[in-house]
């Protein structure tokens, strides 16, 4: 079998893709467009497979393995042009099943032998990915230096970094507010948790767009300790109130931190059954849930009402 290709690749999140273009050409890139592309991911045994097609006309079908790593990782890839798209995406849907499909309008730059993506994701939001393409036979060296240059120039920070592809993103449950994201890692990074060493961040969306951060807060009398969650909604409570429509809960724990049952019931005095509830570590969402899936026939103020 021939080598697979090789590139260096990292992915962050953008929320200001304007900006990073401004950044990327005053770097010396090459702005070579816009492109608009399809991929149909198919369920695989190993590995990715997808069929790229593009507006443009043009189609590719690409294998590739690579970690799941937040930083700079190594995708090995293999691309096939494909005469005829539809009928390969049908025969490949029938044997093997369709995994997800992702949409997305790419700005295209070349730095070097960098690509940069500059993407709008469809259902996730704006993203950034720089490709450093090995020469064959490359120790990778050069191409770590180029990615980490670029990262450099283009001010890519670490809370920025995403892990996986945007097929998983999907599958996982979609659209997280970057910033939210961040503010919650922020908070667990700040954590006071001496006693559990687990530090946990949440940070809450109120409907008219405010943002509200909080972590644990533990205590040498240790009933005394108090829940990330409860931390932020005090701090919501004490910047107006309102509406929570989106929640994020960081922790670097390796296990899954859901909330407590305790602040399942706290979320529900300011959240509907739908505010969906990102549960994250440092590096990626690993799951989307909602309020009504955490906390079912719950008890809320509309009940006292009656
Ligand atoms: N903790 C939170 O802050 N939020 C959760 O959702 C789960 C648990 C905290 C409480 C305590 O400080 C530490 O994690 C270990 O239980």
């Amino acid at each position: 079998m021939t080598e697979p290709s090789r590139n260096v690749e990292l992915k962050a999140h953008d929320p200001d893709p304007g900006r990073t273009r401004q950044r990327a050409l005053a770097a010396g890139a090459e702005d070579r467009g816009l492109l608009r592309q399809r991929d149909t991911y198919f369920a695989v045994p190993r590995g990715r497979l997808k069929l790229r097609e593009e507006e443009q006309g043009g189609a590719t079908l690409i294998a590739y393995e690579r970690p799941d790593a937040a930083a700079e990782r190594v995708s090995d890839y293999r691309l096939v042009p494909v005469a005829e798209p539809g009928p390969l995406r049908e025969a490949l849907a029938a044997a093997s099943g369709v995994a997800v499909v992702v949409e997305k309008r790419r700005r295209l730059l070349m730095w070097e032998t960098v690509r940069i993506h500059l993407d709008e994701v469809e259902g996730l939001g704006s993203f950034l990915e720089l490709e450093a393409v090995a020469q064959p036979g490359s120790d990778l060296t050069r191409e770590r230096a180029q990615v980490a240059q670029l990262r450099e120039a283009l001010e890519i920070g670490d809370d920025a970094l995403v892990e996986g592809s945007y097929a998983d993103a999907l599958r996982t449950g979609g659209t997280v507010d970057a910033e939210l994201l961040a503010l919650a890692r922020a908070a667990a990074r700040n954590a006071y948790a001496p006693y559990s060493h687990f530090p946990v961040g949440a940070a809450l969306r109120t409907d008219d767009g405010r943002r509200y951060a909080g972590a644990n807060v533990e205590n040498a009398a240790y009933p005394q300790g108090q829940c990330a969650e409860a931390s932020a909604i005090g701090a919501l409570v004490a910047g107006g109130g309102g509406r929570i429509v989106e929640v994020v809960v960081a922790a670097p724990s390796r296990e899954l931190c859901s909330p407590c049952g305790g602040c399942r019931q706290r979320l529900r005095e300011f959240a509907s059954d739908d505010a969906p509830i990102h549960l994250a570590d440092y590096e990626r969402v690993r799951r989307t849930t909602s309020l009504g899936e955490l906390l079912p026939l719950s008890f809320g103020p509309e009940h006292l009402a009656a």
